[in-house]
């Protein structure tokens, strides 16, 4: 005996995903933004504001090809989510120069002819411009011989030690050195 056909049903709708609003600084502008709660830093910045300088390399922390600052701090922007953001002053390496007026780093990686490729190098800047304001607050890395004495102009090993939350595929390391030495020799603070 026949089974009774049962009318097919359209799948119910998927429930909308609420949005957040969030209002932070941006490139010393402010911004005003409506995002999911899951959106990442990263993709906020490239899909929804469209400042496509910083990059997604891994996309989970392994390689700062997405480092950007928040309040002037160094953060994997893939590991941040946009609503962690509420309130703060970002700065995307967007933000840190002009072609006319670049910023003491990127005059340094152009003069070091530090990059290959570039697809590290928002990343790698944003870093040592980080780097530089650690360096001047006198704050110590996992290299750092005598924390009791941190003084003087950083050896290589605080600078590779500082910078190596920033990989390079292209191995452009021994210029990347010798830029953030520059940039830290004509900017010691
Ligand atoms: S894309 Fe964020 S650490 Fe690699
Ligand atoms: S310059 Fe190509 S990955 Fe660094």
């Amino acid at each position: 005996m026949d089974q009774p056909v049962t009318p097919a049903t359209a799948p119910p709708a998927a429930a909308e995903t609420p949005r957040c609003r969030i209002a932070f600084e941006l490139n010393g502008q402010p911004h005003e933004l409506e995002v999911e709660p899951r959106v990442t830093l990263l993709d906020a910045l490239r899909e929804h504001l469209k400042l496509i300088g910083t990059k997604k390399g891994c996309d989970r922390g392994q390689c700062g090809a997405c480092t950007v600052l928040v309040d002037g701090r160094r953060i994997n922007s893939c590991l941040t989510l946009a609503v962690m953001c509420e309130g703060r002053s970002l700065t995307t390496v967007e933000g840190l120069g002009t072609p006319e007026a670049l910023h003491p780093v990127q005059a340094a990686f152009i003069e070091q002819d530090a990059f290959q490729c570039g697809y590290c190098t928002p990343g790698q800047i944003c870093s040592a411009v980080a780097l530089l304001d650690e360096a001047r607050a006198g704050r110590a890395s996992a290299v750092t011989p005598d924390l009791c004495r941190i003084e003087g102009p950083l050896s290589d090993d605080e600078i590779r030690e500082r910078m190596s939350g920033n990989l390079c595929r292209c191995g452009a390391y021994p210029n990347i050195v010798r830029a953030v030495r520059q940039a830290l020799d004509s900017n010691p603070g």
